[in-house]
């Protein structure tokens, strides 16, 4: 195994079969069924300071999954049950009891914990509804629209009353998609100038930007906002792979004139509004008001192509492994 440069390759992980350990008092052997593969994943391959630890090289990657529980040291789970944890990307798992959430698989199938029920959902719920702080009747854009996080972002702007949401994605089919979940208008940001797309599909500019993607979509939303606009500064995916310094956005300074905020922020801030946020969102699903997607790689080998596959935006909606 070894750091990338630039865009990870193959060759840079490596699938390695080991003795799976036993269960001790407190602990639940769980085999993996549903692997989650997320974004901030390629900034722990770097070894820099940041919110999170870099994985360590030599040791397995970790991430969210579900899977079941097949053999229990713990009173607090049995065998058969369905949990929610962090030992991802290995096909068994050996977890402590308080590392372990317990899922209902009646509300929703489990894959959907690592979706839009899960963390992804849970940063679109708080992106838009705290650091945005939208109201209703406002125009929001989301970028990056068409993923796991994104299609929630718009989706939930649109169930608390925006006036108008706008997407911008990365292929005809996903604005298809985008339409076909209720954004209001949507773009392919490859086709045109972004600046002229953003101002066909928000003709009277924006009030609040669900930033996933950084740099020129960044720059294009600061010119849209309006005066007093919101920027949730989710993710800035452009860059992850990037080896040089971004030249967007240039036009930071406008921010004042428009006294915007830009405000970054974790899903891991928001911990308190996860049962809340469980409870609007799952109504919604029931009732058929929010849609989600999934695209599954197959299999552990797959794991690190599939991560490559959703930063290069081959995934609609969630991007998981099913092994
Ligand atoms: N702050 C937090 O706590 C938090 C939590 C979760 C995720 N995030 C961030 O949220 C964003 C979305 O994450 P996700 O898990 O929902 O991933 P996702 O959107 O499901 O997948 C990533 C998508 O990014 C798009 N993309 C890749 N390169 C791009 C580029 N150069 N320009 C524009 N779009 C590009 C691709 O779609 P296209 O085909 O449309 O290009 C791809 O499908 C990421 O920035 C991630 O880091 C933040």
């Amino acid at each position: 195994m070894s750091r990338p440069l630039g865009w990870p390759s193959d060759s840079d992980f490596s699938v390695v079969d080991v003795v799976v350990a036993e269960p001790q008092a407190g602990e639940l052997l769980v085999r993996n069924e549903v692997l989650s593969v997320d974004p901030y994943m390629r900034g722990r391959m770097n070894e820099i300071p940041s919110y999170v630890a870099p994985f360590d090289i030599g040791q397995p990657l970790e991430g969210g999954a579900v899977g079941t529980v097949i053999e229990s040291g713990s009173a607090l789970f049995a065998a058969g049950d369905v949990v929610l944890h962090q030992s991802g990307w290995r096909e068994y798992a050996v977890i402590a009891e308080d590392a372990a959430t317990r899922l209902d698989p009646d509300l929703a199938p489990p894959s959907a914990y690592l979706g839009v029920l899960g963390m992804p959902g849970l940063t679109a719920y708080a992106g838009i509804l705290e650091v945005a702080a939208m109201r209703p009747g406002e125009v929001v854009f989301v970028s990056a629209a068409a993923g796991a996080v994104g299609s929630a972002a718009g989706q939930f702007a649109r169930l608390k009353g925006a006036g108008r949401v706008v997407g911008s994605a990365g292929s005809p089919e996903k604005v298809e998609y985008l339409r076909s979940i209720g954004f209001d208008a949507a773009f392919d940001y490859h086709e045109g100038a972004l600046r002229r797309s953003l101002r066909t599909a928000a003709p009277d500019g924006i009030d609040v930007y669900f930033d996933n993607v950084g740099g020129r979509h960044l720059e294009t939303a600061i010119g849209a906002m309006h005066p007093h606009g919101r920027i949730a500064l989710c993710g800035a995916i452009s860059m992850y792979n990037a080896q040089e310094t971004p030249a967007a956005p240039r036009n930071l300074a406008l921010s004042t004139g428009k006294r915007l905020t830009l405000r970054g922020f974790l899903a891991g801030d928001f911990a308190h509004l996860r049962n809340q946020f469980l409870e609007e969102a799952a109504t919604w699903l029931r009732d058929g008001q929010l849609q989600y997607r999934e695209t599954f790689a197959e299999g552990l080998r797959a794991a690190p192509s599939a991560l490559l596959d959703m930063m290069r935006g081959r995934n609609l909606g969630k991007m998981l492994v099913r092994l």
